[in-house]
C-alpha cells in the first residue's frame, strides 16, 4: 500500500483520490479552504463516488502532520503549482510528484529550476495529461505501430468544450471570474485548460517518429472586460523539428464538446475520440483497401484517471519509465507551445523555439 498526500480538495482532487483509494492507497487531502474539505467530505466525493470513504484523512495546509509520502499529488489552480512543487521537492520529496496540467502559467517562470529539483531530489515529476495513459490511447497506438495507416503525415488535435461543464462541477463558483479559468496570466483561458491537446498531439507526434514541435503560428480570439483576460478560443499551426505540419485547436465554447484526434497516414487513417457517444471513447481506422473500423471503448469519468494512476503505482514500484508520456519533459514541452502560442498572437508572426536554450521565455525567437 501506498501513501498518497493530494493538495487541493477541489474536483481533480477528489478524481485522483478516488481513484488512489480504488487502489487501496491510503490518501490525506490537505486545502488552504476549510470549507473545501467540509465541501468534499459533505458533497463532491459523495455525490461523484455513491458516499463518503472514512479511511481518507483530511487536513487544512497549516495542520499537516509530519510525514513523508510515496506520491504527492498538487491538484490546485496552475498559478500555485510551482511554488508548492518546490517547497515539496526541497523539504519532504516523495517517490513520485504528480503535478496538475498545465504545469504552470504562460510566463514559465520557475520552470528550469523544476527540472534541476527534480535531479537532485531524487523523486519522479510527473505531469497530468491523462489522456496519453487512457485505453484509447493505448489502441491507437497500437494501430499506429501497425503500420495500418502507412506513414503519418500529418497530425489534428481538438480539445473543443464549453466550459458550462467545468462550472457544473464547480457550482460554488459563478463563472471565470471567481478562478484562475478567467485569467490568461493564472494558467487559465482555452490555451491553458484544454491543453490536453497541444499534448495529445505531441504524444502522437512522438509515437508517429515526427519529433518536437519547433514552429508554432497561432491566432486567439481573447476575451476582455477590464476584470477577467482570457482565450475563449485558441487556435494554432505547428511543424516539427523533422518537417511535418498540422493543426491544434482549444476552445471553451464548443457545445457538445469534440475532443479528437486524426491521423491522416500515407494509405488511411487513424481517428481518436473522447467521449465519442455517452459512456465510450472510440478510435475508428481505415487501411485505404479495406473497409473502416470503429472500435468503441466503454468507460465511465473514473477510468479516465485509472491509466494514470497505474502508470505512477508502477514507477512507485519499479522506478522511472524512460518514456513516460507524463513526464516532466513532456508536461514542459506542452507549456513551451503554449508560451509560443501567446508569443505568436501577440506578436502576429510565426514564431520558433530553441529547447537548447531551456524552458523559458528567452527560447522563444520571433521570426
Ligand atoms: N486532468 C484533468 O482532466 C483535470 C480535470 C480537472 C482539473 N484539472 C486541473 O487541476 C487543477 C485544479 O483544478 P480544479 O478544477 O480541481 O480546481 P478547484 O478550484 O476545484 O480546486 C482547487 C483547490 O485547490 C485549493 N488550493 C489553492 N491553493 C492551494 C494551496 N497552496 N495548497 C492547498 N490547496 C490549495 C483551493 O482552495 C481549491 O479547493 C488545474 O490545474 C486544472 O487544470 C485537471
Amino acid at each position: 500500500m501506498f501513501t498518497v498526500k493530494i493538495y487541493g480538495a477541489g474536483s481533480i482532487g477528489n478524481h485522483l483520490t478516488y481513484a488512489c483509494r480504488s487502489k487501496g492507497w491510503d490518501v490525506l487531502i490537505c486545502d488552504i479552504d476549510a470549507a473545501a474539505l467540509e465541501r468534499t467530505r459533505e458533497d463532491i466525493y459523495p455525490s461523484r463516488y455513491g458516499g463518503w470513504d472514512p479511511e481518507i484523512r483530511l487536513a487544512t495546509v497549516d495542520n499537516l502532520p509530519d510525514e513523508d509520502f510515496d506520491l504527492i499529488i498538487i491538484g490546485t489552480p496552475p498559478d500555485h503549482h510551482l511554488n508548492l512543487a518546490k517547497k515539496v521537492l526541497k523539504t519532504r520529496p516523495p517517490k513520485v510528484l504528480l503535478i496538475e496540467k498545465p504545469l504552470c502559467t504562460p510566463s514559465l517562470e520557475g520552470a528550469q529550476e523544476i527540472v534541476e529539483l527534480q535531479e537532485a531530489s531524487g523523486a519522479f515529476v510527473a505531469v497530468g495529461y491523462n489522456h496519453t495513459l487512457t485505453e484509447n490511447t493505448n489502441r491507437a497506438a497500437q494501430i499506429l505501430a501497425g503500420q495500418t495507416i502507412g506513414k503519418p503525415l500529418t497530425i489534428s488535435a481538438k480539445f473543443r468544450e464549453h466550459w458550462g461543464g467545468i462550472f457544473a462541477a464547480h457550482p460554488w463558483l459563478n463563472g471565470p471570474q471567481d478562478t484562475y479559468l478567467g485569467f490568461l496570466e493564472r494558467g487559465g483561458g482555452a490555451s491553458g485548460e484544454h491543453s490536453h491537446a497541444i499534448n495529445i498531439w505531441q504524444h502522437f507526434a512522438h509515437l508517429a517518429g515526427m519529433g518536437r514541435i519547433v514552429e508554432v503560428s497561432a491566432m486567439l480570439d481573447m476575451v476582455n472586460d477590464g476584470k477577467i483576460r482570457y482565450d475563449r478560443i485558441c487556435l494554432a499551426n505547428v511543424r516539427t523539428e523533422a518537417g511535418y505540419v498540422g493543426d491544434i485547436a482549444q476552445d471553451v465554447v464548443t457545445e457538445p464538446a469534440q475532443k479528437a484526434v486524426r491521423i491522416q497516414g500515407s494509405n488511411g487513417y487513424l481517428e481518436w475520440f473522447v467521449n465519442y457517444d455517452d459512456g465510450h471513447d472510440a478510435v475508428c481506422y481505415f487501411d485505404g483497401r479495406t473497409t473502416v473500423k470503429q472500435e468503441l471503448i466503454a468507460k465511465t469519468r473514473p477510468d479516465d484517471f485509472k491509466g494514470e494512476i497505474e502508470h505512477v503505482e508502477s514507477i512507485l514500484i519499479d522506478g522511472a519509465s524512460e518514456n513516460s508520456p507524463i513526464s516532466l519533459e513532456r508536461g514542459l514541452d506542452t507549456m513551451m507551445v503554449i508560451l509560443a502560442v501567446h508569443l505568436s498572437h501577440e506578436h502576429r508572426k510565426t514564431v520558433r523555439i530553441n529547447y537548447e536554450l531551456g524552458y523559458q521565455l528567452e527560447s522563444i525567437e520571433i521570426v
